[in-house]
């Protein structure tokens, strides 16, 4: 499934950077923009954002299940994940940056 119309990243695209970024040592956090760099794209409308975000977080948790990333780094990325997630949320929502797609509330992503 195409997810960026504007450079053709699939969900496949998506998965396979991940493999590749979580196995890394000292792996960043999978952002979108490190996953676009990482497949040597960049962000175009960032339309897609959302969506990517999604899926990041949906692949993660299949990745681990599948035991193709290290449990400890799918956790470590998560907990990282949540916390940019948390240190943006308590930002005024005209200083987030324009492509944040996350929660709209602390509370939204506790319950998740
Ligand atoms: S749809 Fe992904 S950058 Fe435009």
């Amino acid at each position: 499934m195409i997810i960026c119309s504007c450079t053709v990243i699939t969900d496949a695209h998506v998965e396979t950077a991940l493999i590749e970024i979580l196995n890394q040592p000292n792996a960043p956090l999978p952002t979108p923009g490190v996953v676009f760099r990482h497949l040597s794209k960049k962000m175009n409308c960032c339309g897609c954002a959302p969506l990517v975000v999604t899926k990041i977080y949906e692949l993660v948790d299949k990745l681990e299940r599948e035991g193709r990333v290290c449990p400890y780094a799918s956790a470590n990325t998560k907990i990282r994940l949540e916390k940019l997630n948390v240190a943006l949320l308590r930002k005024p929502a005209a200083a987030r940056p324009a492509h944040f797609c996350g929660p709209a509330s602390v509370s939204e992503l506790t319950s998740v």
